[in-house]
């Protein structure tokens, strides 16, 4: 009976690389960078209800135009602010009026005497910091003595003529419906995990993006400033090399260019987003020329829309999101066996292990730049092809 089932062990997830709540070490380290928290157009004067790294809050625009990130339940008596009313310059609750600004000041208490007059100063809305920008909200939720600049990248900041950012929250790139029931991490680890794309979007299922996506690469991999890189090089059947590079920067960045092969340096950046420990979603910003070319990207495993497609198409021709996600709600890591085909991962791992024991030594973990100097991000993903019989 050697293997059986039986036999197994209880199994168990690496907590600390996993869960993201407040208090958690990967929930804490995840407090220390900017998170995309909607589009632009998400904030507006109706409330919304956004839940980020576990946390429910409540997102919205004052009249003003200034974008507001609060804790729901209202400091008063703690009714939700999402019954509550827009206006010029705040939010005011629903139950007794209480009025506060974008960063949880009060402003007025209608029923108290003199509308509030002192008291009002004494108490705060419990509030994060946002800032706009390449057509995302991006949010602070950490130790407002921790804040880093929100990072620029160089992607969205070199345009050629013509060119312009557009953003999508469709989870673009991860192949399924938009709030994906699996942890964050087995998404991000994916993307330096080269060669389930031979496997999975290739021979399983089907050339799902282009046939030279089914050649076996060549893979190294390398630690560099911003997270981990991978090189893939494959030789084509008409003799020229395709070398394509994908990056993970940490925390949560995926940097990959196009799968269908569009030469040149890489246009995107997408962001996993932690809802919670156990659901995800991605929020992407692109170089386009035509604003809504973005969600043109969308994958059509077996020639369908995910959405569309029956359960037993789902069999057929499982994708990314039906990997991840048949990972189950947090994986077990007692339970993996990985190979040299994981050394990627292995480096990501490691890479978030060394971030944990900084913050936990009291220091800055990686990409948080505190200068405007520091705060450039570059990339070197792409997809380039070299045509080695004309050399
Ligand atoms: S509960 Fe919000 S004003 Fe009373
Ligand atoms: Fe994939």
């Amino acid at each position: 009976m050697e293997g059986s089932a039986y036999l197994l062990p209880e199994p168990t997830h690496d907590t600390s690389m996993t869960e993201v709540e407040r208090g958690t070490p990967m929930g804490e380290l995840l407090r220390r960078y900017w998170h995309p928290v909607g589009l632009t157009a998400d904030a507006g004067p109706t409330p919304k209800k956004v839940t980020i790294l576990g946390e429910e809050l409540i997102l919205f625009r004052d009249g003003q135009g200034r974008v507001g990130l609060i804790y729901p339940r209202c400091c008063h008596r703690g009714t939700t602010l999402y019954y509550g009313k827009v206006e010029d310059d705040g939010i005011r609750c629903c139950y007794h009026g209480w009025q506060f600004d974008v960063e949880g000041r009060c402003l007025d208490m209608p029923v108290e005497p003199e509308g509030g007059g002192n008291f009002k100063r004494k108490v705060r809305q419990p509030w994060y910091p946002v800032e706009e920008r390449y057509g995302l909200i991006f949010a602070y939720m950490g130790p407002p003595d921790k804040k880093p600049l929100l990072p620029r990248y160089a992607i969205f900041e070199e345009l050629e003529e013509g060119e312009l950012v557009d953003a999508d929250d469709s989870s673009l790139g991860s192949g399924g419906d938009v709030v994906a029931p699996c942890n964050w991490l087995q998404h991000f680890e994916n993307v330096m995990d080269p060669f389930h794309v031979v496997v999975l979007h290739d021979g399983f299922s089907g050339t799902q993006f282009v046939e030279p996506m089914g050649i076996m690469p060549e893979v190294t991999y390398e630690n560099f400033e911003h997270g981990v890189r991978s090189f893939q090089v494959r030789t084509l059947d008409d003799g020229r090399t395709l070398r394509r590079i994908t990056e993970t920067v940490l925390p949560t960045l995926r940097i990959v260019a196009s799968p269908v092969l569009t030469p040149g340096r890489c246009g995107f950046i997408g962001w996993t987003l932690p809802v919670d420990s156990t659901h995800y979603r991605i929020y992407t910003a692109a170089r386009v020329t035509k604003k809504g070319a973005l969600v043109k990207n969308r994958s059509k495993p077996g020639g369908k829309l995910w959405f569309d497609m029956t359960e037993e198409e789902h069999q057929k021709y499982p994708g990314d999101w039906e990997a991840q996600v048949g990972q189950g709600p947090i994986s077990y890591h007692s339970e993996e066996h990985l190979g040299v085909s994981d050394k990627g991962i292995i480096m990501l791992r490691k890479m978030f292990n060394e971030q944990l024991a900084a913050i936990t030594a009291g220091e800055d973990p990686i990409n948080t730049a505190r200068t405007e100097d520091e705060n450039y991000v570059t990339s070197q993903s792409g997809n380039w092809f070299e045509d080695v019989a004309a050399e």
